[in-house]
């Protein structure tokens, strides 16, 4: 297998520092004795990332943030630079999730420079992208996502430092989901467009599925051929239903 699927949950605004620590021991104890398949990653609020680090040391499962700041440091009241979530451990940042461009007004030039910055800061990219539902139904679907995928994409990007996340914005929390086909058509797509910036290295790179992903439809999503795992939220904040996912894999 070329590419060795990536589970990630993305615990959004969830959770007190309990919670988090006993989500993250919850997951790690499942890796026992035998981890899945797969490379498993939880991006907690920043401000547990910390505490969900040292709950998962020694375990395979890695920790992520979701968002950081263009520059390295300076003043930006309230932000986080890609820097400090190393710093506590994290290998991994979500940017441009759908709910940051709505809540946050993020344009792709803007996740873009993130993106920059979390390269320079050892991080892995986690670039999303989507369209609305009202994009799909007007047949922009591809057009919406080719644009902010090359708009997103940073120079310096390649199949190690970034991965690609496609969640369309109506599926997100909402128990729907595109069907088989026009998930495989968006992925195929972004592999295609991936191709003209990385060359052969397109191949290696991991494009996730995200927006109401569960242990009832993860099999079938993940079995698509350029469907290189999941970005998952609500179903993340249980251990049986991560982990379940998890499993649903074929690695
Ligand atoms: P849900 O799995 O809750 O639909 O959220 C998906 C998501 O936005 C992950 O980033």
């Amino acid at each position: 297998m070329v590419r060795r699927p990536l589970i990630a949950g993305n615990w959004k605004m969830n959770g007190l520092k309990a919670d988090a620590v006993a989500l993250a021991k919850g997951i790690a104890g499942r890796c026992l004795p035998q981890p899945p398949p797969v490379d498993l990653l939880v991006c907690p609020p920043a401000i547990l990332i910390d505490p969900v680090a040292q709950a998962l040391a020694g375990s395979p499962v890695a920790v992520g943030g979701q968002d950081c700041h263009t520059q390295s440091s300076g003043a930006h009241t309230g932000d986080i630079a890609a820097a400090m979530l190393r710093d506590l451990g994290a290998s991994h940042v979500i940017l441009g999730h759908s709910e940051r461009r709505t809540d946050h007004g993020e344009t792709d030039a803007l996740v873009r420079e993130k993106a920059v910055a979390a390269h320079q800061a050892g991080l892995v990219a986690i670039i999303c992208i989507g369209e609305t539902e009202a994009e799909r139904d007007a047949g922009q679907a591809l057009a919406v996502v080719g644009k902010q995928f090359e708009g997103s994409l940073p120079p310096g990007a390649t199949a190690e430092n970034t991965v690609i996340a496609y969640e369309p914005v109506w599926a997100i929390g909402t128990g729907r989901t595109p069907t088989l086909a026009e998930v495989a058509e968006v992925h195929g797509a972004i592999r295609a467009l991936a191709g003209k910036q990385l060359g052969a290295a397109a191949q290696r790179l991991r494009i996730l599925y995200g927006g109401s992903m569960k242990p009832s439809n993860a099999r079938e999503l993940l079995a698509l051929a350029d469907v290189d795992g999941g970005l998952i939220g609500g179903a993340s904040l249980k251990v049986e239903d991560f982990m379940a996912i998890a499993l649903s894999s074929n690695g």
